[in-house]
């Protein structure tokens, strides 16, 4: 099931800090995420949640700091073992079946493997029954599924995950929320974004709190729904809203950075 060892894990945040328009927007960010566990990225929207997924996936660069695969020796490259799902799912003019395919053959497996790895993947998403549909035409929720057997079919060692419900109804929730264990279950490390209390109760391990760029709690989901130790996480627990704190822990250290007054509030949903 599993990739093949060794292990890219652990991944280490080391002082990562994003800059962008004159504001930092992650800052000072350090952590290690080893092996197992299905971590949780919580806080409300513009916490920077989805920036730091991105920044630990590589689509962005720090501005600061180092993302660094502490297992990526040997000429393991650990794009190729990592994969990330997002909010919105992005489908090719294609079947159903015809996007998994896709997404294998850009990893170079020959066509023969193929055929058993999407079927496989297909099956465990339950949408054998669309495999030959286009996939611009299903719901919302069928994408997200689609997406997942996507990327489940690549067998990722780490999968990053940015609010991959945050568009779906109920039913379509629970539906990738079972896909979501799956995954894990088999083996995969998940570590996934959202501003949905109910959704990080149901799904984490641990919680890492994010609250406008900042680490401010990383505890076992135990610890943490019994009682955050961070005031502002308390807050969010019992679903009060955040107000942006007024300052300048947001600016980028550098003459003539814009003020940040006029911030608007930081809902919670
Ligand atoms: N490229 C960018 N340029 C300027 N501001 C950005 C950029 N990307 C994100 N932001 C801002 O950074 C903050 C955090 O964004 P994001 O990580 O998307 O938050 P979250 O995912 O927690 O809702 C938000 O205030 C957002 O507007
Ligand atoms: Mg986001």
């Amino acid at each position: 099931m599993m990739a093949p060892s060794p292990s890219i894990l652990p991944l280490e945040l080391r002082d990562v800090s994003f800059e962008a328009g004159g504001k930092r927007l992650v800052k000072d960010f350090s952590c290690t995420f080893a092996g197992g566990k299905r971590s949780i990225v919580l806080g409300p929207n513009g916490a920077g949640k989805s920036l730091l997924l991105r920044l630990c996936h590589g689509l962005i660069r720090p501005s600061a700091g180092e993302v660094i695969w502490h297992g990526a020796g040997g000429g393991i490259d650990p794009a190729s073992r990592q994969a990330m799902v997002f909010q919105r799912p992005v489908m090719l003019r294609r079947s159903v079946a015809a996007n998994v395919d896709y997404a294998l053959s850009l990893r170079g497996l020959d066509r023969s493997r193929r055929t058993a790895l999407v079927d496989e993947a297909l099956a465990r998403a339950g949408l054998s029954r669309l495999a030959a549909s286009p996939a611009r035409v299903l719901s919302v929720g069928e994408q997200q599924k689609l997406a997942l057997a996507r990327v489940w079919a690549l067998k990722p060692e780490v999968l990053f995950l940015d609010e991959p419900t945050a568009s779906l109804d109920p039913s379509a929730t629970h539906g990738v929320e079972e896909i979501i264990a799956a995954i894990h279950a088999a083996g995969t490390r998940i570590i996934m974004t959202t501003h949905d209390l109910g959704q990080a109760r149901r799904l984490a391990d641990e919680v890492l709190f994010l609250h406008r760029g900042r680490l401010l709690e990383r505890a076992t989901a135990e610890a943490f729904f019994a009682q955050p130790k961070n005031d502002l996480a308390q807050a969010f627990i019992r679903g009060e809203l955040l107000w942006w704190r007024r300052g300048r822990d947001n600016l980028a250290a550098r003459p003539g950075a814009p003020s940040e007054e006029g911030d608007p509030p930081c809902t919670v949903h």
